[in-house]
């Protein structure tokens, strides 16, 4: 019979205390502490292979091996992970239930023809994923599904299939054999990854595992899970809107800046290639509080419609709300409107909304946000060929952003004609672009007497 112990691991952080106590002393967590059984016959296992083996060596003796790469057809996510999927590597893709996590994996095996595929779940039925599979219109005869949640098991279809690539999903419906705790546990999650990962790792076979998120939107599971693994990707999207985004929060072999886009359709996820057309409404009509701003994802220019609502407050204090754009930092830009500029936003209700249900980090919108925000204060709408690409400052100034090049092109590609940036970058650029205006502004008052002046 197995000798067992009962410890209580922090379902954060994971770290052990001999008893329960509330408050976890590793991460200062409360009620995170879950009984816990394990074998004390098991020797822990270190949490990555031994990579490397034998004596250190000068850093100038050691080959330069390029990693292998596989690149998919997918392109949005051979541009998330920076060109492919890299061999032996292990990859963890977190989302809200009923993202889409599943349909994208199985659509990647299913594209990846002819190359052996395993795709084991530990959520659906085969038949389930056999109906899922043929709503895509695409097939690979050399696809292999296994609705297994067996440690051992999954290790014994690779031994027998070999694929060139294996998706288990999920990672917390994976036990072991060898520890007696519940699956989902951290400290199943913890030992079923790593041995995972030592498989990807030894066999050079890249491992796509899916992982739940909680209810505060971080991924479940120990957050070594995370340290664990190559790379971190986030799918993430509105579940009333069909656009989809992978992010990724850590790439051991590329940038983290690069996002992919989908759109669910009846017939699975289809690649946007050209974001920015989908991101800008088509109308007819001028409406105020509506502005475009040019943002940059990676290395890709964005055009995004960012949006103001501006109303008398009906409260005793103003109400702020943003959606996809940081309320701290409208916030800011709204005192900054007010101190710098005389605007009276204290009495105002003041709801932000970024178009299409992207979420936007990138300081450039600034500018755009507050034109919509005096846009709709005043209910003048401002020209739809204009698109503005800044940061603002504190006090009031219009301050450069990265890769403006980029940005304008973009914006002149679409066929806008004014594009509003700071003064100090635009002075050679007026040159480079002929369809497109390039305008340079200092400080805010500028920019609204060029919008909202008549000029
Ligand atoms: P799913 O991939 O199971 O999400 P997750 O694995 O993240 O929980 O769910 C995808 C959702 O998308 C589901 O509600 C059905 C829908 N869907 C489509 O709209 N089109 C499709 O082609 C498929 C396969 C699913
Ligand atoms: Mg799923």
């Amino acid at each position: 019979m197995a000798k067992t112990k009962t410890i209580y691991i922090c379902q954060s952080c994971g770290t052990q205390h001999v008893k329960w106590q509330g408050k976890c002393t590793g991460c200062n967590e409360w009620n995170t502490l879950v009984e816990e059984f394990v074998d004390t016959r098991i020797k822990a296992t270190p949490a990555v292979s031994q990579v490397g083996k034998g004596q250190p060596k000068l850093i100038s003796e050691i080959e330069s091996v390029a990693e292998k790469r596989l690149a998919t057809p997918d392109g949005e996510m051979n541009r998330v992970l920076g060109g492919g999927i890299v061999d032996g590597s292990v990859i963890l893709l977190g989302g809200e239930p009923g993202i889409g996590k599943s349909t994208l994996l199985l659509q990647l095996a299913l594209q990846l023809h002819p190359l052996r595929v395993l795709y084991v779940s530990g959520e659906e039925s085969e038949q389930q994923i056999k109906m899922r599979a043929q709503r895509l219109p695409i097939n690979n005869e050399n696809l292999y599904i296994a609705a297994e949640t067996r440690l051992e098991r999954i290790a014994d279809f690779y031994r027998q299939i070999e694929p060139d690539l294996i998706v288990v999903d999920s990672i917390q419906t994976v036990y072991t054999e060898a520890l007696e705790s519940a699956p989902g546990s951290v400290s199943q999650v913890r030992e079923t990854a790593s041995k995972l990962i030592r498989l990807a790792k030894d066999a050079g076979v890249p491992i796509f595992l899916v992982g739940h998120i909680t209810k505060e939107g971080t991924l479940a599971g120990p957050k070594v899970l995370e340290h664990m693994v190559d790379t971190v990707l986030t799918f993430e999207g509105d579940r009333h809107n069909n656009y989809r985004i992978v992010r990724t929060s850590k790439n051991r072999f590329g940038s983290t800046m690069e996002i992919g886009i989908y759109e669910m359709l009846g017939q699975g996820l289809r690649e946007v290639q050209n974001p920015s057309e989908i991101f800008i409404t088509e109308s007819e009509e001028d409406f105020s509080g509506v502005t475009i701003a040019a943002t940059l994802e990676g290395m890709r220019p964005l055009l995004v419609e960012s949006q103001a609502l501006v109303t008398p407050m009906t409260y005793g204090s103003p109400q702020r709300s943003a959606t996809g754009f940081d309320l701290r930092r409208l916030n800011m830009l709204l005192a900054v409107l007010e101190k710098r500029c005389g605007f009276k936003m204290g009495v105002k209700d003041v709801f932000i909304n970024m178009a299409g249900g992207i979420r936007i980090e990138d300081p450039a919108v600034d500018l755009s946000l507050i034109c919509s925000v005096i846009s709709s204060l005043h209910d003048i709408p401002i020209p739809k060929k204009y698109v503005f690409g800044a940061e603002v400052g504190l006090s009031g100034e219009v301050r450069a952003v990265n890769r403006l090049e980029l940005r304008i092109a973009e914006a002149e590609k679409l066929g806008f004609t004014r594009f509003f940036c700071a003064s100090s970058q635009a002075s050679n650029l007026n040159k480079q672009f002929k369809e497109i205006e390039v305008v340079g502004t200092g400080k805010l008052e500028e920019v609204f007497r060029l919008v909202f002046g008549g000029e």
